[in-house]
């Protein structure tokens, strides 16, 4: 059955004419297989090929006339070391793919510097195949541009997964170590795929136990299982750790005794695993732990725990989502407010991770103040893969135009062209340490992400982490490719539906620049009116501030000044509500119901016609799915059709609730033609 745990690496076999031609191309395979990671893309060829072409390619020791396809490195092929070709500029883990004449026949190779990269090679020539790229004369060189390119699961140990929408935690740590489910390794496969190379297995909000002596037991066969994968595991690390499993009276990070606590801690770790990547901190936000509970800085903080990881060779991600026990005046500079002093004291083996926007993961937001501030420092992207925010897995919404809309965003911080991305590849600032976040969607569910077209977000972050330049929609083009057919009357309109789906799911739920006014705590669905309760920026009126006159957030230099944050060609804009881009003008304004907006419109109409926009849009969304039925295989079909039903309700649930909410304060007739809220 299509029941989705195949994810991009379905191989269903091709048309018999397609098949054809590249069975020519592809009849041996020379590949070494004398280590895990060999076998590994060995297998894969083996099995992509076999099922894509029809037939597995026969397994050679050298070429032998037409058809060869060589991959190795040139000390694991001899083959491919006589070839002389350029391989040093690929760096650890980039790979070519060329077509080259073998004796006078034609021959296709993949090489690399280390099995790694050959691993992704021939990944990316099965995606060639997958989607009928033709291979007859192929000249091809990738290097990732990011170095970490990292999954952050928030996964308890209890297989509760924070923020997560399909199903259980995938570890299973109660079978740990000795029962290694074979889904971990399609997990790997799946991370190798698209280049991802590091996964953190436990939540932010950690619990310190994962640091004792039997889960790094189970950590270390995580670790085996990942490693021919050219994956790393990294641990998220409770900063009261050596308190709660150490019998230590502090975790003040400048105490000696809680040094040698983490230096001992650490030692353990890498006595079982080698290759352990580092650590990731969430300290001092949301009432965790951190170096300020004992008068220390972020830095203090960070600098320790990198002291003990980095005569191994690890890492500390240390997370700047942070807001105080204090009520800010706006949340949205606090991060800023905390770092930026801090800049140039963090140790080269620490970078600050940064989620994209400056309050949470919101269906839009504007880039971070902090891309750009922090030149002395390697800044982390962290994009939420799972959709907190977003109608988590029910909503069809492909996040590929969202991170594209934040890595293209222009910091100003050295001059025009200083975007996001190359702050986050380090190219901006020059740091050869870089990395990209992604808050995994994966859980135990069979489709791995709760929904069909979740996985596409899996897919567009690892993509996009290996190249951040990459086009949100050529990789929705592939994706769609991979996971269902090639048919172009199957794939021109899910490509547009998936393009046009994030600004969909923006306007049904908080257009123009409207935040943070979903329900309490679960976060779905409809809830502007939230107010009161424990502290001020826990509701939605904080947030919406709607009144009698007008509705936004006045975060301009006469209101909260978060627009000072950003580099003053940046800043001009954000505080003029004349220049400000439209999606953001209640996110930096509060505006007049009956100020005009760029179309003409009155705001109050302007409003309303973006939230009816909105669910038109799921309509039609849900028309071209219902049209393409005889594309698909019906399980999928008949998932994906439910689910936009439920999301067609939900928008107008969220259109009707919202107007209806919002014109308590605006007093405002519906323009002509907009239907009432029930
Ligand atoms: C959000 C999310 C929390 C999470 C936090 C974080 O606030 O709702 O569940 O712990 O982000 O990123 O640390």
């Amino acid at each position: 059955a299509e029941d989705g745990y195949d994810l991009w690496l379905r191989y269903a076999p091709l048309e018999t004419q397609a098949a054809a031609g590249y069975r020519e191309r592809l009849g041996h395979l020379v590949a070494p297989a004398t280590n895990a990671t060999q076998r590994a893309a060995r297998d894969e060829l083996v099995r992509g090929i076999g099922g894509l072409l029809g037939k597995a390619p026969a397994q050679a020791d050298s070429v032998d006339g037409a058809g060869a396809l060589l991959v190795g490195t040139p000390s694991s092929s001899p083959a491919i070391g006589r070839l002389g070709l350029e391989l040093d500029a690929l760096g650890d883990e980039g790979y070519l793919i060329r077509t080259v004449d073998i004796g006078g026949n034609a021959a296709t190779v993949v090489a690399a510097n280390s099995d790694t990269g050959a691993l992704y090679g021939a990944f990316h020539l099965l995606r060639l195949l997958q989607s009928r790229q033709p291979i007859d004369a192929l000249d091809l060189r990738e290097s990732p541009k990011v170095r970490l390119r990292v999954l952050n699961h928030w996964d308890d140990l209890n297989r509760h997964v924070e923020r997560g929408y399909s199903g259980q935690s995938i570890w299973d740590w109660h079978r740990l170590p000795d029962w290694l489910d074979p889904r971990y390794t399609d997990y790997a496969r799946a991370n190798a795929s698209i280049g991802v190379n590091g996964t953190v297995l436990n939540n932010v909000n950690a619990n310190a136990q994962i640091l004792t002596a039997p889960y790094l037991e189970k950590v270390a066969a995580l670790a085996g299982v990942m490693r021919p994968y050219g994956i790393r595991v990294y641990i998220s690390a409770r900063f009261s750790a050596p308190m709660e499993i150490g019998g230590l009276e502090t975790a003040d990070p400048l105490d000696p005794a809680v040094r040698r606590w983490w230096q001992a801690k650490a030692d353990e770790i890498y006595a079982k695993v080698p290759d352990f990547g580092g650590f990731l901190v969430k300290a001092n936000s949301e009432g965790q732990p951190g170096p300020q509970d004992f008068g220390r800085s972020h830095a203090d903080g960070a600098n320790m725990l990198a002291e003990v990881l980095a005569p191994h060779g690890g890492i500390v991600m240390w997370r700047a989502f942070v807001y105080s026990d204090e009520e800010p005046d706006d949340r949205h500079k606090q991060a800023y407010t905390e770092f930026v002093p801090h800049d140039g004291e963090f140790r080269d083996n620490v970078l600050v991770q940064v989620k994209n926007g400056a309050i949470d993961f919101q269906p839009r937001e504007p880039f971070h103040p902090l891309f750009g501030a922090m030149p002395k420092t390697p800044l982390m992207m962290e994009f939420q893969i799972t959709k907190e925010y977003l109608g988590f897995a029910t909503h069809l919404v492909y996040l590929g135009p969202m991170y594209e809309e934040v890595l293209r965003a222009d910091t100003h911080a050295k001059g025009p062209g200083s975007t996001v991305a190359k702050v986050v590849d380090g190219s901006l600032d020059g740091h050869t340490l870089s990395g990209i976040a992604g808050v995994a969607n994966i859980g135990s569910d069979r489709n791995w992400s709760g929904s069909h077209f979740d996985q596409a977000n899996w897919y567009v972050f690892g993509r996009m982490a290996w190249d951040p330049s990459l086009e949100a929609r050529a990789i929705a083009d592939e994706w769609v490719r991979m996971t269902f057919t090639n048919d172009p009357a199957f794939v021109e309109p899910v490509v547009e539906m998936m393009m046009a789906s994030h600004q969909a799911a923006v306007d049904y739920m908080t257009p123009l620049g409207l935040h943070h006014l979903m329900g309490r705590g679960h976060h779905y669905g409809p809830a502007p009116w939230v107010e009161g309760g424990p502290r001020a920026d826990w509701t939605s009126v904080y947030f919406h501030r709607a009144t009698k006159e007008g509705i936004g957030f006045d975060r301009t230099t006469s209101g909260s000044d978060a627009v000072s944050q950003y580099a003053p060609p940046v800043a001009e804009v954000f505080n003029d509500p004349a220049r400000v881009p439209e999606d953001f003008l209640l996110w930096f304004h509060h505006r007049p119901w009956t100020s005009r907006v760029a179309s003409g419109r009155t705001l109050w109409d302007e409003l309303v016609h973006r939230y009816s926009r909105g669910v038109g849009a799921v309509a039609r969304m849900r028309d071209t799915w219902a049209g393409l039925d005889r594309h698909v295989d019906p399980e999928r079909h008949h998932q994906v059709e439910r689910f936009l039903a439920i999301q067609q309700q939900e928008a107008q649930w969220w259109r009707d609730a919202s107007i209806a909410y919002f014109q308590t304060f605006s007093g405002l007739p519906l323009p002509e033609g907009e239907a009432p809220p029930p």
